[in-house]
């Protein structure tokens, strides 16, 4: 009896390792494009409270990689596009990066960092940036790949390159009809062969949110994984989501240039919740919310049945309120965190039915704010305010954004505050002509939040700057007067 149950047993188990074995781990990425950026080993305890077992990384931020020693989170670190010349052109500062910032910090578990994988480039193919990065990526994959196998790290860590959501297209939406974009062809050719030799996957974003923003023929139903969305259809196959419908463009597009087989890791794939017309957190949720229970139902797509991503990156942990918004305002707003590290909507990371976890004795700066003082005339006051905004960040200002509605004046504080608390408070940062009033009254309306900056070591030294030019000057006055007198 036992032993006819044997092989039924052992049949359930390997099907249930099978199982296992083939949904995709869910990571995230951890961008620090922020003028108050929250500490790193705050942000670590954040990933490890909440259960997320990998990370990608933009760089090699050496206030970041020791953060992550001994946490057994996967990790992906960054090469910026600005360093792939030197890369491509010299074997040695290759060598030395790899030595720097991968060897020095590396463990396959223990009380290292569990680096996983090298991102040569930050997108380096987005059309934007024209063809700038086009011809040093793969010598500079080559290279680091060569500095790797040097250091005795082949097979444990990989080389990719990030490849932008507008590498690939398709004429009218249609899977089918998906190419790589015509200066990339050569490029992607050299890139999926060099991938393949080294058993390295294909990293991607895709991004429903800028195809829907951009294509004016694609619905928010569609891009939600809503049931009701109408399909799009491509001879005999359907597509019912946006996520799909772009991941087979990819697979066409890999298709036609030979390579029809490569593992995909989806490298970025979010929803911002500010800064634009369906950005928001309720939205935002939908779509996490579906995309996790997309990937963890290993449908696959029409072209990849029970095929789906390897690895999929969440993009992103925290706001980032320095990062570009030429695509956009709500470019600062893809955190699943606020810049100080609070949940904006719930979603399944991994830690189960549970609420996602905060950031836990997070530092603020002190609870002031800078407005408008309303006794002022304020006819000079728009100019100010934009002024600030060239530097300060006012995305949450724009047409569909939290604070869109706050009227005139307000706007014009929140502008203010921005400035202010980017300044790390300081006084002389709340003047603007004599406009700007510091208040400890909390102006948030609503749902427009006036932000109070995190206190970093920065504004300490900031802070001590300042202490320091005004006791210089004091001193050399004091000196002066002194002089004068004798
Ligand atoms: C990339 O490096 C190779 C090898 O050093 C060199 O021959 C080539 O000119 C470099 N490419 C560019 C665009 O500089
Ligand atoms: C290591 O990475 C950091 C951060 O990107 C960079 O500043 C540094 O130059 C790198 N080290 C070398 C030797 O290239
Ligand atoms: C828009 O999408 C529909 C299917 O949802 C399709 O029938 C139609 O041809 C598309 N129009 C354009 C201009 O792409
Ligand atoms: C790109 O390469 C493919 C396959 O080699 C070829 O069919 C296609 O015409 C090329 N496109 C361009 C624009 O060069
Ligand atoms: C797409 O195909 C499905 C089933 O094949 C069909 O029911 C639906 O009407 C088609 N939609 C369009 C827009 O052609
Ligand atoms: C993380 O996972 C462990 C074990 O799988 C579980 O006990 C714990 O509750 C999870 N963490 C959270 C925040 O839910
Ligand atoms: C507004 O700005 C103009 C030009 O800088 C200046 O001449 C004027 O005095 C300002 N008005 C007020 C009320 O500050
Ligand atoms: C702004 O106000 C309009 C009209 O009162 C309202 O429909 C819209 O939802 C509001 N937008 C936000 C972001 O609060
Ligand atoms: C504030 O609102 C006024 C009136 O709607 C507008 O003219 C001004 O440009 C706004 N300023 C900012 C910084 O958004």
């Amino acid at each position: 009896m036992s032993l006819n149950l044997c092989p039924i047993i052992l049949f359930f188990f390997f099907f249930f390792i099978l199982t296992i074995s083939r949904v995709g781990a869910i990571g995230i990425n951890w961008g620090n494009t922020a003028s108050h950026p929250l500490p790193p080993p705050k942000v670590v305890e954040l990933l490890k409270s909440n259960n997320i077992t990998k990370v990608k990384l933009f760089d090699a931020d050496p206030l970041v990689l020791p953060a992550l020693s001994g946490s057994n989170i996967g990790v992906t670190v960054g090469i910026p596009n600005t360093m792939l010349r030197s890369f491509n052109s010299s074997k040695k500062a290759a060598e030395s990066w790899v030595h720097d910032n991968v060897t020095r910090y590396f463990s396959n578990g223990g009380s290292g960092v569990r680096i996983e994988y090298v991102a040569v480039g930050d997108e380096p193919f987005l059309q934007r940036y024209g063809e700038q990065f086009h011809p040093f990526v793969i010598g500079a994959a080559t290279n680091i790949q060569a500095a790797l196998i040097k250091a005795n790290l082949e097979g444990k860590v990989r080389v990719v390159v990030p490849c932008s959501f507008d590498a690939f297209l398709s004429e009218s939406n249609l899977p089918s009809k998906g190419h790589f974009r015509s200066d990339l062809n050569k490029t992607m050719i050299q890139l999926l062969t060099f991938l393949s030799k080294h058993g390295s996957p294909f990293f991607v974003t895709i991004s429903p949110f800028v195809t829907i923003h951009q294509n004016k023929n694609i619905s928010l139903a569609f891009s939600l994984f809503k049931e009701t969305a109408h399909p799009h259809n491509d001879s005999h196959r359907t597509y019912k989501n946006s996520f799909d419908l772009s991941y087979d463009t990819l697979i066409n597009a890999l298709s036609i240039v030979g390579f029809p087989k490569i593992d995909i890791v989806v490298a970025q794939i979010g929803w911002p919740t500010d800064g634009a017309t369906n950005a928001t957190p309720s939205i935002a949720e939908t779509f996490m919310k579906s995309l996790i229970n997309h990937l963890h139902s290993k449908l696959g797509t029409p072209l990849r049945p029970q095929d789906p991503p390897i690895e999929t990156y969440i993009f992103s942990l925290l706001d980032e309120d320095q990062r570009s918004i030429t695509t956009g305002n709500f470019e600062r707003h893809w955190g699943v965190f606020t810049f100080d590290g609070q949940a904006k909507y719930q979603v399944d990371f991994g830690q189960g039915s549970k609420n996602l976890v905060n950031a836990q004795n997070v530092e603020y700066l002190p609870s002031k704010w800078c407005v408008v003082n309303n006794n002022r005339d304020l006819s000079n006051a728009s100019a100010r305010a934009s002024e600030a905004c060239y530097v300060a960040d006012c995305t949450a200002l724009s047409p569909g954004g939290s604070c869109f509605n706050i009227s005139w004046p307000g706007n014009i504080s929140y502008a203010f505050n921005s400035f202010y608390q980017q300044h790390d408070q300081r006084t002389d940062s709340c003047d603007f002509g004599g406009l700007g009033l510091i208040t400890t009254v909390d102006p948030s309306v609503g749902n427009c939040r006036f932000s109070v900056e995190l206190h970093t070591s920065q504004s300490d030294s900031l802070h001590r700057a300042c202490y320091f030019q005004w006791t210089t000057l004091l001193t050399t006055i004091l000196v002066c007067l002194l002089r004068f007198t004798l």
